[in-house]
């Protein structure tokens, strides 16, 4: 297992725009191809297995000096319940940290709160979204 930052554009972030993609359309919902342009200043985390194969995804995008939105969080199914999860928020966090975050914010799906919550995430705020994707906020200061 091993979490690396990848740049964005270029072969690994293509990799990563089909993982999101694949992992993280909601059931029903058509695949639309994402948008590269509004991401250029985001950071970009993925897990990869031993054989090198690509298998988790995770976005940290600032919202202020002090505050980031972690975003795009998924694993590839064949892997979950093996810690993949965890090493890219651990890979995040001590990232966040040391660029001098304190906050770190999400919007939890609901499948997702029991993942967040070992994270170290707490419940921040009212449940918003469509009925069919509820999303819980959610935070973790990190200072
Ligand atoms: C939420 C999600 C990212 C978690 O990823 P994951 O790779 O399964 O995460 P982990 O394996 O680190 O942790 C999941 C559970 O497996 C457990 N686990 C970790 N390593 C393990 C191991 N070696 N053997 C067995 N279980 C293990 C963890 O303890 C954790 O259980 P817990 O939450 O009860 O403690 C993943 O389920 C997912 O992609 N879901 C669909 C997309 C989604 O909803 N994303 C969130 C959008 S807001």
């Amino acid at each position: 297992m091993e979490v690396r930052q990848i740049p964005w554009g270029g072969e690994e972030y293509e990799k990563m725009l089909e993982l999101r993609t694949e992992l993280l359309t909601p059931p029903g919902w058509p695949r639309r191809k994402i948008d590269p342009t509004p991401e250029k200043d985001l950071y970009f985390f993925m897990a990869y297995d031993d054989a090198g194969e690509a298998v988790g995804t995770l976005i940290l995008m600032p919202e202020s000096e002090t505050q980031v939105h972690v975003r795009q969080v998924a694993t590839q199914p064949r892997v979950r319940g093996q810690g993949y999860g965890h090493a890219l928020m651990a890979a995040a966090e001590a990232f966040a940290r040391e660029k001098g975050f304190k906050r770190m914010v999400l919007d939890s799906r609901q499948g997702a709160r029991h993942f967040y919550t070992v994270c170290g995430f707490t419940v921040c705020g009212e449940d918003f979204g469509r009925p069919d994707l509820r999303l819980t906020p959610m935070d973790k200061f990190i200072g």
